[in-house]
């Protein structure tokens, strides 16, 4: 029987910039979002397609302790092997496969999925592969893809398909002007003739180098699957077809996002799993909504949380707490009537008595069909810090009686005073 694998494109230090401060404490793919580590859900995904014998992750991370023990518990949860291979640098979306090429292709996998980790929805990985062995004979490939406004749209790799074949005409990653509402998701399905294509790539790459002095060493090794690769593709033979789904999908590159993303694993869980959902009981905290919380957690009976609120590992709330659309993470204290509203709690961090911890949501329009969630610019262009998610970094401490309204504040610090629309640095 024809097996697959799973590459996972994780990135590196240098990616994550807008998830700062909570990049600084943990790599962004590991940052739990219902209550699991991002990539968690693209493996559990991954792990129910049939045949499924390897998850390769791809990144620049180094290969530490953090890595490692996710990696174990990843093995152990879903008995699949967990690999993970460093790029010595950044070697862009084709670059880094191409560069791991043997360790993939090794035990002749059929076809391979490649997802990007900063992504998040309700994968639908088996019809995906179901639509690939249909759609056409040979050596094609078949990438997912979901709708956009016309606006938003020119942010993503933007996709023109032939409606009977569901061939791909024409792909152009985030155009200048409007070309497609069909967005790519950034996961792909291919078979190992897609390295005859980086590779063709690649070599085009080393004859311009020996003759082009100028050009630099290091980024000649850059090879971007979208610009790069599909453009190849689509100039020779049409190999690229596209399978949409209407399953929920978002990017996930920010604070902001991670709440958006929060919301809707915990949505998909009610399906998926119902256990890990708290339910109100007697002597039990009230519950709204969707909550997930962690069985080592202390929440005092008299707290009300939801909707969408994950709470981590080991996080204590007292008496009377407020907590809705926010994540609280592992080793945070939540003491007595605090309220907290559109935010992160990073790890470790304390917020005193009565004190209220508020942020905005930038969610996508519900007005507008096929709207995602906005990567919004940290500061408007008056200069001013843009409404969003209130994110306290790691070991932060607030006061009691206090408010902490649109703020970002770094880990590590100990506040006196209330902070409105302010970076605390
Ligand atoms: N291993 C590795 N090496 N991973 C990388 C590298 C690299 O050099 N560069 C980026 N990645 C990873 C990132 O960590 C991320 O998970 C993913 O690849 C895509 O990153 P970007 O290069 O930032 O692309 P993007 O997110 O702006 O756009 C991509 O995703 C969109 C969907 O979210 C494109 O594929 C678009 O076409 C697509 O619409």
């Amino acid at each position: 029987m024809a097996m697959l694998k799973t590459v996972i494109l994780v990135g590196g230090p240098s990616n994550g910039t807008r998830f700062r401060p909570l990049s600084l404490d943990i790599p962004k793919p590991l940052f739990p979002v219902a209550g699991f580590p991002m990539i968690y859900h693209h493996i559990e995904a991954a792990s129910k397609v049939s045949n499924m014998k390897e998850i390769i992750l791809i990144g620049s991370y180094q290969k530490d302790q953090q890595l490692i023990k996710f990696m174990t518990s990843m093995q152990q949860e879903f008995k699949i092997l967990v690999n993970y291979f460093q790029e010595f640098t950044a070697l862009g979306t084709a670059g880094g496969l191409y560069h791991f090429r043997d360790q993939i292709q090794s035990g002749n996998p059929e076809l391979f999925f490649v997802m990007n980790a900063d992504v998040c929805g309700d994968f639908p990985l088996q019809q995906m592969v179901q639509f690939h062995r249909t759609v056409a004979e040979g050596d094609h490939f078949t990438l997912l893809a979901t709708e956009a406004t016309r606006q938003q749209s020119l942010n993503y790799g933007c996709i023109v398909e032939d409606k009977a074949t569901h061939r791909v005409e024409h792909y152009v990653e985030k155009p200048g002007t409007f070309v497609s509402m069909l967005i790519s998701c950034g996961i792909y399905l291919f078979g190992p003739q897609i390295f005859d294509h980086i590779g063709h790539v690649f070599k085009e790459r080393q004859v311009e180098l020996a003759y082009n002095l100028e050009s630099k060493l290091e980024t000649s090794n850059v090879i971007h699957m979208e610009q790069d690769v599909f453009a190849k593709l689509l100039s020779g033979s049409g190999l690229l077809y596209v399978y949409h789904t209407n399953n929920f999908w978002s990017q996930l590159k920010s604070a902001g996002a991670a709440i958006y993303a929060n919301r809707h694993y915990l949505n998909i869980y009610k399906s998926t799993h119902p256990e890990r959902l708290a339910k109100s009981a007697k002597d039990y905290p009230t519950i709204i909504g969707d909550v997930y919380i962690h069985p080592s957690a202390t929440v005092h009976p008299t707290a009300c949380l939801g909707p969408n609120v994950t709470i981590e590992k080991d996080v204590v709330v007292h008496a009377g707490v407020r907590i809705r659309e926010s994540i609280v993470l592992e080793g945070s204290i939540i003491q007595d009537h605090c309220c907290i509203l559109h935010s992160i709690i990073g790890w470790h961090s304390v917020v005193g008595e009565w004190t209220r911890i508020e942020g905005t949501p930038n969610d996508p329009n519900p007005n507008k069909p096929f709207a995602k969630i906005e990567v919004q610019d940290l500061f408007n262009p008056e200069g001013k810090l843009s409404p969003s998610i209130t994110v306290l970094g790691s070991n932060v401490r607030i006061p009691s009686e206090v408010i902490i309204l649109n703020s970002i504040v770094l880990p590590g610090k100990l506040l006196e005073t209330s902070y409105k629309n302010q970076i605390v640095l």
